[in-house]
């Protein structure tokens, strides 16, 4: 299960996505926010973390005007790693080395065509463990 959660400046694009997904069968839970009216990205980050670290879902898809506050936001929560991607490659090797468990794009950054296609890359890249499990390790000590 994914967490789609946005501001008012990532509210359309995750609209957007939200589309990409239905059309593609993946289930996911819409935390808001539900309109462009103004609210504050760290309140929608930790909302959406929440349904992580609860175990409801997996991994989440953030959303605000850069991706870049959102992101900052959800780092701040244990057992997050969130990464703020704007190409391809970023969003694939941050499941393959860094084992992120949230995609943060920008609203006011990449079209929707670009955003489907890191979202498609994001969940569909296994972490790949080995010598990348050490070092996702020793960002969770940093946690303490
Ligand atoms: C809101 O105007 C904007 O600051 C927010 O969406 C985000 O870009 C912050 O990083």
């Amino acid at each position: 299960m994914i967490v789609l959660a946005a501001d008012h400046g990532g509210y359309n694009l995750k609209e957007e996505v939200k589309k990409h997904l239905e059309k593609n069968g993946v289930e996911f839970i819409d935390i808001g926010t539900h309109s462009t009216d103004s609210v504050d990205y760290p309140d929608i980050a930790k909302a959406g973390c929440d349904k992580i670290i609860n175990g409801e879902c997996d991994k989440g898809l953030f959303f605000c005007g850069t991706g870049v506050g959102i992101s900052i936001a959800a780092n701040k929560v244990k057992g997050i790693r969130a990464c703020c991607c704007s190409d391809h490659f970023s969003a694939k090797y941050t499941r393959l080395h860094n084992d992120a468990n949230v995609l943060c794009m920008g609203g006011r950054v990449v079209g929707a065509g670009v955003a489907c296609e890191l979202v498609d890359l994001f969940l569909n890249t296994e972490f790949e463990g080995g010598r990348h499990a050490n070092r996702v390790n020793k960002i969770t000590e940093l946690e303490k």
